[in-house]
């Protein structure tokens, strides 16, 4: 589809309104406007910045919606107040924190594309802020078409395989009072599940595990296998962690995925082709194909939402 002269030019610079919103969640802007409002320079001496150059970051996110300036007082507006300020159930914080430690990702693409990609490192920070992050997008509504879409009525135990914050466990436990969960990922990301499954008060029901799929079986006797934005694309040994799923699981288990998934013609949707850039993205059939070949039966789309990357399928393991 032609979208036309505007469109492009908001695509040209659409990075800049991108990186303001890094920079004004990276100083805590807006948890600081939090019910009150403050002036540029006092803001600056709480964050320890240049006040001039403060001042027009905060215009700018008057420009943006997220503050309003009456005077020379800044506060937030409803967005700000709803999403970016740490500790409301719809923070967004952190995943904008991650969008800003994959900055340099996009800002080195050309090398990446001519080069080929290098894998990224993280400090401890930024990988908090990577697994907080999962949790705010589960919040924002990828978690809602779970709940809706999914049933796990009458299943026992799921293992969530690279459940980082443990946040799908969470609300399936919650919803399915008979369900056990088991996280498994690395030490590192079981170290902040723990921290949000003891905020909910459900660790008698929702147990962790370290490993690696790289290395280890996923257990015997699963009736649900959750793999949420875990199988990225043909490069990132899906086959090999479904084969393991398929050898961990009842007869009449239930496989769930969440992925971002392409068009078969691979033209799209715009978020799921962006992912592909960074990480890796599976087009719908050959999502279907690796969960055949595994062995699963009745493999089917639950729900897609292109516009939030989040597409649920399901299948079974029948014998
Ligand atoms: C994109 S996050 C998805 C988190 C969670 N499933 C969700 O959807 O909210 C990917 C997860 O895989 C975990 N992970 C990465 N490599 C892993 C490995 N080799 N073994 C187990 N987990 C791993 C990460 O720590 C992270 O929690």
């Amino acid at each position: 589809m032609d979208k036309g002269l505007a469109y492009l030019t908001e695509l040209t610079w659409a990075y800049r309104a991108a990186r303001v919103l890094h920079i004004a969640n990276g100083l805590g802007i807006f948890s600081l406007l939090h019910s009150k409002s403050m002036t540029a320079v006092r803001l600056a001496q709480t964050t320890g910045t240049d006040a001039e150059m403060l001042d027009k970051l905060l215009i700018a996110c008057c420009g943006m919606g997220l503050l309003k300036r009456q005077g020379c007082q800044y506060k937030n507006s409803d967005t700000a107040d709803t999403y970016l300020v740490q500790g409301h159930p719809n923070y967004q914080g952190d995943i904008i924190a991650h969008s800003a430690s994959v900055w340099n990702f996009w800002s080195n693409l050309e090398d990446a594309v001519r080069h080929g990609p290098t894998p990224p490192r993280w400090t401890p920070e930024q990988h908090r802020h990577f697994i907080l992050g999962m949790h705010n997008n589960t919040m924002a509504g990828r978690g809602a078409l779970f709940l809706k879409h999914i049933d796990l009525a009458g299943r026992k135990h799921l293992f969530d395989v690279g459940g980082g914050p443990a946040t799908y466990s969470i609300l399936a436990c919650r919803n399915y009072p008979e369900l056990t969960a088991t996280i498994f990922d690395l030490p590192e990301t079981i170290e902040i599940a723990r921290q949000m499954i003891a905020k909910e008060g459900l660790q008698d029901r929702i147990h962790t595990r370290v490993g690696s799929w790289d290395t280890e079986e996923f257990g015997s006797g699963n009736d649900v296998v959750l793999f949420s934005n875990v199988l990225h694309g043909p490069s990132s040994s899906a086959s090999m962690k479904l084969d393991k799923a398929y050898r961990s699981m009842l007869p009449g288990g239930l496989l769930v995925i969440q992925e971002f998934l392409l068009d078969d013609d691979k033209s799209g949707p715009l978020v799921p082709a962006l992912f592909n850039l960074m990480v890796g993205a599976f087009s719908s059939s050959e999502l279907m194909d690796a969960i055949r070949t595994a062995g699963f039966a009745k493999p089917k789309t639950a729900v897609a939402d292109p516009s939030i990357g989040s597409a649920w399928i399901t299948a079974v393991r029948l014998g």
